[in-house]
């Protein structure tokens, strides 16, 4: 358990904010499997600032989801900190993070996301003056580095920490780096030493070995994972379960995993209706079949449902065959 700010989170597991992946109905799933924290997909501060009703719309949250952290990117110090004071105003998010981490150019050369990184002095500014005008924590989600010359990770966390941020969430990588390369846990556990606010690791945490291997050798608050929960929201689960009792829980049946990616595709249907989400549960179908035999036939008649039925027809045929198969396999031994 820690916190950040007067927030509880009650374990040391956090789902990372993922775009176009963490919507209401992932985080949702990921909270029932047991995450201390999940984090929402980035928003854009002009976004909100010139009520943009798709990205209005990005803020809905569930109250079963909380505690949740919700996150604006922006380049400019004036629109961050209306974004953050409207979140803070009329969302029923828990804490405002702030995105300096995302790499991608579109992002970066409008000074937003990873662009940050390079000037400490910056980065206190535009938090203290967030921090001034908003009730809610505020926190920082951050890459190490902009490349290899330039990383600030200590300064930068230790500006947050000064400018009254209550948490800094690293991802080991540079901005060069993009998901490339490993992630440099050494840097997160000099992050953790540097500030006395609550550190959050970040990388190439793919396995709950990885999550308590991460927690021993950087003594971080908390560790958060992106990419191994896609399609794969129990990894949560077994991960919260492995740090408190050392017990490693077996990965679900083919079954128990299509009845998740279904509950989700439901989800995702009441939050944006049938024909966006069928088109945005494709990239998660394939995710979630990841490893059932069987399933790489069916992969390119997935990317071709428009409908809910026709998705989970193809799904329950999956897990049908897998069942069938286990149990000949089971008869043949
Ligand atoms: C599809 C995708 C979307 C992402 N979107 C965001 C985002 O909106 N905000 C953010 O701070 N990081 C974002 N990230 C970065 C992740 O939060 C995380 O830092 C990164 O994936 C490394 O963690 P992992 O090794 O556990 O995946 C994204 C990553 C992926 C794969």
């Amino acid at each position: 358990m820690f916190r950040i700010g007067d927030v509880e989170i009650k374990n040391r597991v956090v789902l990372a904010p993922m775009a176009g992946v963490c919507n209401s109905a992932f985080r949702l799933t990921v909270k029932e499997f047991g995450a201390g924290l999940v984090c929402a997909e980035m928003v854009s501060d002009k976004g909100i600032v010139y009520n943009n009703e798709k990205t209005l719309n990005m803020l809905y949250i569930d109250e079963r989801e909380k505690p949740i952290s919700l996150q604006i990117f922006g380049g400019e110090k004036e629109t961050l900190v209306k974004a953050a004071k409207f979140v803070d105003k009329n969302t029923n998010a828990d804490i405002i993070d702030i995105n300096m981490g995302c790499p991608v150019p579109k992002i970066t050369n409008c000074d937003a996301g990873a662009k940050w990184l390079l000037d400490p002095n910056k980065i206190y500014d535009v938090v203290a003056a967030i921090v001034d005008v908003v009730e809610k924590p505020v926190t920082v989600k951050m890459r190490i580095g902009w490349d290899e010359q330039h990383i600030y990770a200590v300064e930068n966390a230790q500006a947050v920490e000064r400018a009254g941020g209550k948490a800094v969430a690293v991802h080991g990588r540079t901005r060069v780096q993009m998901y490339e390369g490993k992630a440099d846990w050494n840097i997160i556990k000099q992050v953790k030493e540097a500030v006395n606010i609550p550190v959050i690791g970040n990388g190439d945490v793919k396995t709950p070995q990885d999550a308590k291997r991460m927690l021993e050798e950087t003594g971080v608050d908390g560790v958060m994972i992106g990419r191994a929960a896609l399609g794969n929201p129990w990894m949560i689960y077994r991960t919260v379960r492995y740090l408190e009792t050392g017990e490693l829980i077996p990965e679900p049946t083919p079954r128990e995993k299509i009845d998740v990616c279904l509950l989700h595709l439901d989800r995702l249907i009441a939050l944006k209706g049938e024909y966006i989400a069928v088109k945005e549960m494709r990239k998660h179908a394939a995710w979630y079949l990841k490893g059932i035999r069987g399933a790489a036939k069916i992969r390119n008649a997935i990317n071709e449902c428009e409908t809910r039925d026709e998705l989970a027809a193809l799904l329950l045929q999956v897990a049908e065959e897998a069942e069938a198969q286990a149990a000949a396999n089971a008869e043949a031994v």
